[in-house]
Protein backbone atom coordinates (compact mmCIF):
# COMPACT_ATOMS: atom_id res chain seq x y z
CA UNK A 1 0.00 0.00 0.00
CA UNK A 2 1.03 3.43 -0.39
CA UNK A 3 1.47 5.78 1.56
CA UNK A 4 -0.89 8.16 0.88
CA UNK A 5 -2.78 5.48 0.95
CA UNK A 6 -2.39 4.43 4.58
CA UNK A 7 -3.29 7.92 5.68
CA UNK A 8 -6.40 7.91 3.55
CA UNK A 9 -7.28 4.67 5.85
CA UNK A 10 -6.28 6.22 8.85
CA UNK A 11 -8.15 9.48 8.29
CA UNK A 12 -11.32 7.61 7.46
CA UNK A 13 -11.22 5.64 10.45
CA UNK A 14 -9.56 8.68 13.21
CA UNK A 15 -10.23 11.75 11.69
CA UNK A 16 -11.42 14.75 13.12
CA UNK A 17 -15.39 15.40 11.92
CA UNK A 18 -15.39 19.58 11.59
CA UNK A 19 -17.88 21.78 10.14
CA UNK A 20 -15.47 23.12 7.31
CA UNK A 21 -15.13 19.43 5.68
CA UNK A 22 -16.96 17.88 3.23
CA UNK A 23 -17.31 21.09 1.36
CA UNK A 24 -15.76 22.79 -1.69
CA UNK A 25 -17.82 25.81 -0.87
CA UNK A 26 -14.87 28.66 -1.13
CA UNK A 27 -16.85 30.52 1.34
CA UNK A 28 -16.68 28.24 4.24
CA UNK A 29 -13.03 27.22 3.73
CA UNK A 30 -11.54 30.95 3.48
CA UNK A 31 -13.57 31.31 6.77
CA UNK A 32 -12.33 28.53 8.23
CA UNK A 33 -8.67 29.20 7.07
CA UNK A 34 -8.62 32.79 8.33
CA UNK A 35 -10.25 31.89 11.88
CA UNK A 36 -7.60 29.02 12.00
CA UNK A 37 -4.89 31.49 11.43
CA UNK A 38 -3.42 31.66 14.81
CA UNK A 39 -6.49 30.44 17.04
CA UNK A 40 -6.97 26.32 18.01
CA UNK A 41 -9.31 24.34 15.84
CA UNK A 42 -11.25 24.23 19.30
CA UNK A 43 -11.73 27.17 19.81
CA UNK A 44 -12.98 28.07 16.38
CA UNK A 45 -15.27 25.24 15.99
CA UNK A 46 -18.05 27.05 17.81
CA UNK A 47 -17.03 30.72 16.56
CA UNK A 48 -17.33 29.09 12.76
CA UNK A 49 -20.68 27.62 13.22
CA UNK A 50 -22.25 31.13 14.70
CA UNK A 51 -20.47 33.46 11.95
CA UNK A 52 -21.86 30.80 9.73
CA UNK A 53 -25.51 31.69 10.99
CA UNK A 54 -25.15 35.36 11.44
CA UNK A 55 -23.25 35.41 7.53
CA UNK A 56 -24.34 32.51 5.66
CA UNK A 57 -22.68 33.74 2.22
CA UNK A 58 -20.32 36.30 0.36
CA UNK A 59 -23.73 39.12 0.33
CA UNK A 60 -24.16 38.76 4.23
CA UNK A 61 -20.79 39.61 5.24
CA UNK A 62 -20.02 41.81 1.88
CA UNK A 63 -22.68 44.28 3.83
CA UNK A 64 -21.84 44.13 7.25
CA UNK A 65 -20.58 46.92 9.03
CA UNK A 66 -17.10 47.39 10.83
CA UNK A 67 -19.44 47.82 14.41
CA UNK A 68 -21.03 44.23 13.24
CA UNK A 69 -17.56 42.26 12.24
CA UNK A 70 -15.57 43.88 15.33
CA UNK A 71 -19.03 42.06 17.82
CA UNK A 72 -18.95 38.84 15.58
CA UNK A 73 -15.40 38.42 15.92
CA UNK A 74 -15.38 39.21 19.46
CA UNK A 75 -13.39 36.30 21.58
CA UNK A 76 -11.05 34.85 18.59
CA UNK A 77 -8.78 38.04 18.71
CA UNK A 78 -6.34 39.35 16.10
CA UNK A 79 -9.58 41.29 15.12
CA UNK A 80 -8.31 42.67 11.88
CA UNK A 81 -8.52 39.01 10.58
CA UNK A 82 -12.38 39.53 11.05
CA UNK A 83 -12.36 43.28 8.42
CA UNK A 84 -10.23 41.55 6.38
CA UNK A 85 -12.46 38.95 5.73
CA UNK A 86 -15.65 41.00 4.97
CA UNK A 87 -13.32 43.49 2.66
CA UNK A 88 -12.48 39.86 0.39
CA UNK A 89 -16.52 39.34 0.43
CA UNK A 90 -16.97 42.80 -0.62
CA UNK A 91 -14.13 42.02 -3.35
CA UNK A 92 -15.79 38.53 -4.58
CA UNK A 93 -19.75 40.07 -5.01
CA UNK A 94 -18.64 42.70 -7.22
CA UNK A 95 -15.84 40.65 -8.83
CA UNK A 96 -16.90 36.86 -8.71
CA UNK A 97 -15.05 34.03 -7.64
CA UNK A 98 -11.43 33.83 -7.94
CA UNK A 99 -11.09 30.80 -10.55
CA UNK A 100 -7.36 30.28 -9.28
CA UNK A 101 -5.05 30.09 -7.00
CA UNK A 102 -3.22 32.96 -8.31
CA UNK A 103 -6.29 34.49 -8.16
CA UNK A 104 -6.64 34.73 -4.81
CA UNK A 105 -3.48 35.33 -4.13
CA UNK A 106 -3.71 38.87 -5.59
CA UNK A 107 -6.81 39.65 -3.27
CA UNK A 108 -5.76 41.67 -0.28
CA UNK A 109 -5.28 39.41 2.96
CA UNK A 110 -4.75 35.95 1.20
CA UNK A 111 -0.83 34.93 1.72
CA UNK A 112 -0.05 31.72 -0.05
CA UNK A 113 -0.98 29.08 2.71
CA UNK A 114 -4.50 30.45 2.50
CA UNK A 115 -4.71 30.66 -1.48
CA UNK A 116 -2.85 27.04 -1.71
CA UNK A 117 -5.59 26.07 0.90
CA UNK A 118 -8.60 27.43 -1.29
CA UNK A 119 -6.90 25.87 -4.25
CA UNK A 120 -6.44 22.48 -2.93
CA UNK A 121 -9.93 21.97 -0.85
CA UNK A 122 -12.14 24.11 -3.20
CA UNK A 123 -10.92 24.22 -6.53
CA UNK A 124 -9.18 20.96 -6.42
CA UNK A 125 -5.69 21.90 -7.96
CA UNK A 126 -2.67 19.16 -6.46
CA UNK A 127 -1.34 21.77 -3.55
CA UNK A 128 -0.06 21.12 -0.20
CA UNK A 129 -0.39 23.99 1.82
CA UNK A 130 2.24 24.72 4.02
CA UNK A 131 1.39 25.85 8.13
CA UNK A 132 3.16 24.87 10.93
CA UNK A 133 1.57 21.31 10.87
CA UNK A 134 2.28 20.97 6.89
CA UNK A 135 5.61 21.71 7.61
CA UNK A 136 6.07 18.89 10.90
CA UNK A 137 4.73 16.15 8.68
CA UNK A 138 6.22 16.86 5.29
CA UNK A 139 9.51 17.30 7.06
CA UNK A 140 9.91 14.34 8.64
CA UNK A 141 8.12 11.99 6.36
CA UNK A 142 10.07 13.43 3.07
CA UNK A 143 13.29 15.22 4.14
CA UNK A 144 13.39 13.34 7.77
CA UNK A 145 14.28 16.46 9.38
CA UNK A 146 12.66 15.59 13.16
CA UNK A 147 11.89 19.51 13.54
CA UNK A 148 11.84 20.87 9.67
CA UNK A 149 11.74 24.75 9.38
CA UNK A 150 10.66 27.52 6.85
CA UNK A 151 14.02 27.04 4.61
CA UNK A 152 12.74 23.46 3.90
CA UNK A 153 9.42 24.13 2.62
CA UNK A 154 10.49 24.26 -1.06
CA UNK A 155 11.70 21.17 -0.61
CA UNK A 156 8.81 20.49 0.81
CA UNK A 157 6.60 21.11 -1.63
CA UNK A 158 8.81 19.32 -4.56
CA UNK A 159 7.91 15.97 -2.62
CA UNK A 160 4.48 16.78 -1.37
CA UNK A 161 4.26 17.04 -5.59
CA UNK A 162 4.78 13.10 -6.11
CA UNK A 163 2.98 12.58 -2.51
CA UNK A 164 -0.83 13.53 -4.14
CA UNK A 165 0.15 13.01 -7.55
CA UNK A 166 -1.64 9.30 -7.87
CA UNK A 167 -4.50 10.04 -5.03
CA UNK A 168 -7.83 10.67 -6.62
CA UNK A 169 -8.46 12.33 -3.19
CA UNK A 170 -5.47 14.20 -3.10
CA UNK A 171 -7.46 16.94 -1.82
CA UNK A 172 -7.85 14.89 1.64
CA UNK A 173 -4.36 13.98 1.78
CA UNK A 174 -3.65 17.81 3.85
CA UNK A 175 -6.97 17.53 6.04
CA UNK A 176 -5.63 13.94 7.15
CA UNK A 177 -2.11 15.52 7.33
CA UNK A 178 -3.68 17.98 9.59
CA UNK A 179 -4.85 15.49 12.06
CA UNK A 180 -2.27 13.74 12.26
CA UNK A 181 -0.10 16.45 13.07
CA UNK A 182 -2.22 17.06 15.95
CA UNK A 183 -2.76 13.64 17.23
CA UNK A 184 0.28 11.65 16.13
CA UNK A 185 2.86 13.87 14.25
CA UNK A 186 2.91 16.33 17.55
CA UNK A 187 6.64 18.26 18.91
CA UNK A 188 7.30 14.74 20.88
CA UNK A 189 5.90 12.30 18.08
CA UNK A 190 3.93 8.95 18.83
CA UNK A 191 5.79 7.30 15.98
CA UNK A 192 4.80 3.57 16.62
CA UNK A 193 1.22 4.71 16.21
CA UNK A 194 1.58 6.35 12.83
CA UNK A 195 0.04 4.61 10.05
CA UNK A 196 3.09 5.84 7.81
CA UNK A 197 6.18 5.33 10.19
CA UNK A 198 7.34 2.84 7.82
CA UNK A 199 7.45 5.17 5.09
CA UNK A 200 8.47 8.17 7.61
CA UNK A 201 12.59 9.31 6.86
CA UNK A 202 12.08 10.56 10.75
CA UNK A 203 10.29 7.65 12.45
CA UNK A 204 13.77 5.50 12.92
CA UNK A 205 14.99 8.53 14.60
CA UNK A 206 12.33 9.39 17.27
CA UNK A 207 12.04 5.55 17.56
CA UNK A 208 15.32 5.24 18.93
CA UNK A 209 15.46 7.74 21.53
CA UNK A 210 17.89 9.69 19.84
CA UNK A 211 16.35 12.82 18.69
CA UNK A 212 16.31 15.88 21.15
CA UNK A 213 13.59 17.89 21.67
CA UNK A 214 14.21 21.67 21.43
CA UNK A 215 13.09 23.56 24.23
CA UNK A 216 11.26 26.10 21.75
CA UNK A 217 10.18 24.70 18.05
CA UNK A 218 9.49 28.01 16.08
CA UNK A 219 10.75 31.58 17.07
CA UNK A 220 8.26 33.39 19.48
CA UNK A 221 7.24 36.56 17.24
CA UNK A 222 8.48 39.74 19.17
CA UNK A 223 6.06 41.31 20.43
CA UNK A 224 6.25 44.92 22.04
CA UNK A 225 6.22 45.19 25.81
CA UNK A 226 5.50 48.69 27.32
CA UNK A 227 8.30 49.49 30.15
CA UNK A 228 6.89 47.73 33.24
CA UNK A 229 4.04 46.42 32.02
CA UNK A 230 3.21 42.60 32.44
CA UNK A 231 1.64 41.68 29.25
CA UNK A 232 2.17 42.57 25.66
CA UNK A 233 0.26 45.41 23.84
CA UNK A 234 -2.11 42.94 22.01
CA UNK A 235 -3.40 42.19 25.09
CA UNK A 236 -3.72 45.73 26.00
CA UNK A 237 -5.28 46.37 22.44
CA UNK A 238 -7.40 43.73 23.15
CA UNK A 239 -8.96 44.84 26.32
CA UNK A 240 -9.35 48.50 24.77
CA UNK A 241 -11.41 47.58 21.73
CA UNK A 242 -13.15 45.05 24.43
CA UNK A 243 -14.12 48.19 26.69
CA UNK A 244 -15.10 50.24 23.65
CA UNK A 245 -17.39 47.00 21.72
CA UNK A 246 -18.95 46.71 25.29
CA UNK A 247 -20.21 50.44 25.55
CA UNK A 248 -22.35 51.36 22.74
CA UNK A 249 -22.04 55.00 23.34
CA UNK A 250 -18.13 54.86 23.85
CA UNK A 251 -15.61 55.67 26.30
CA UNK A 252 -13.62 58.84 26.74
CA UNK A 253 -9.58 57.52 26.58
CA UNK A 254 -9.02 59.30 30.08
CA UNK A 255 -11.49 56.33 31.66
CA UNK A 256 -9.89 53.75 29.60
CA UNK A 257 -6.57 53.90 31.01
CA UNK A 258 -7.83 52.57 34.60
CA UNK A 259 -9.98 49.87 32.59
CA UNK A 260 -7.24 47.81 30.81
CA UNK A 261 -4.70 47.97 33.34
CA UNK A 262 -4.87 48.04 37.62
CA UNK A 263 -1.77 49.74 37.52
CA UNK A 264 -2.33 52.43 35.09
CA UNK A 265 -0.55 55.52 35.79
CA UNK A 266 -2.31 58.92 34.41
CA UNK A 267 0.88 60.35 34.16
CA UNK A 268 3.59 57.88 32.55
CA UNK A 269 0.97 55.92 30.76
CA UNK A 270 -0.76 58.84 28.63
CA UNK A 271 1.28 58.32 25.91
CA UNK A 272 1.12 54.73 25.36
CA UNK A 273 -2.13 54.24 25.37
CA UNK A 274 -2.56 57.42 23.40
CA UNK A 275 -0.81 54.91 20.86
CA UNK A 276 -2.31 52.41 20.93
CA UNK A 277 -6.32 53.67 20.50
CA UNK A 278 -4.02 55.50 17.48
CA UNK A 279 -2.74 51.82 16.11
CA UNK A 280 -6.80 50.56 16.38
CA UNK A 281 -8.37 53.53 14.72
CA UNK A 282 -5.12 52.90 11.91
CA UNK A 283 -6.52 49.15 11.86
CA UNK A 284 -10.17 50.69 11.32
CA UNK A 285 -11.26 48.96 14.50
CA UNK A 286 -12.30 51.75 16.66
CA UNK A 287 -13.13 55.63 15.77
CA UNK A 288 -11.91 58.73 17.88
CA UNK A 289 -13.43 62.20 17.79
CA UNK A 290 -11.41 64.25 20.32
CA UNK A 291 -11.47 62.05 23.62
CA UNK A 292 -14.54 59.65 22.77
CA UNK A 293 -13.69 56.52 21.80
CA UNK A 294 -15.92 54.32 19.87
CA UNK A 295 -16.41 51.75 17.49
CA UNK A 296 -16.21 52.69 13.72
CA UNK A 297 -19.60 53.04 11.64
N1 LIG B 1 -5.42 24.20 10.31
C1 LIG B 1 -5.46 24.98 9.22
N2 LIG B 1 -6.42 24.58 8.40
C2 LIG B 1 -7.04 23.53 8.98
C3 LIG B 1 -8.12 22.71 8.62
N3 LIG B 1 -8.78 22.91 7.48
N4 LIG B 1 -8.46 21.72 9.47
C4 LIG B 1 -7.79 21.55 10.61
N5 LIG B 1 -6.77 22.29 11.00
C5 LIG B 1 -6.39 23.28 10.20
Amino acid sequence: MKPWQKLLRWFDREGRKLPWRGTRDPYRILVSEIMLQQTQVSRVIDFYRAWMKRFPTWNALAKASNAEIIHSWAGLGYNRRGLALRDIAKHVVHDGVPKSREAWLALKGIGPYTADALATFSLHERRWPIDTNLRRVGGRLWLGKPYPQPVDDERIRKYSASFIQHSPRFYDLPQAAFDLATSICTKTPACSMCPMKDDCLAAPKFLSGKVKTPKQMVKKSIERIHHGKKFPDRIYRGRILKAVRERSAGIDIDRLGQIVDDAFDNKQDMVWLEQMVQRLVQDHLVSRSKQRVTLPR
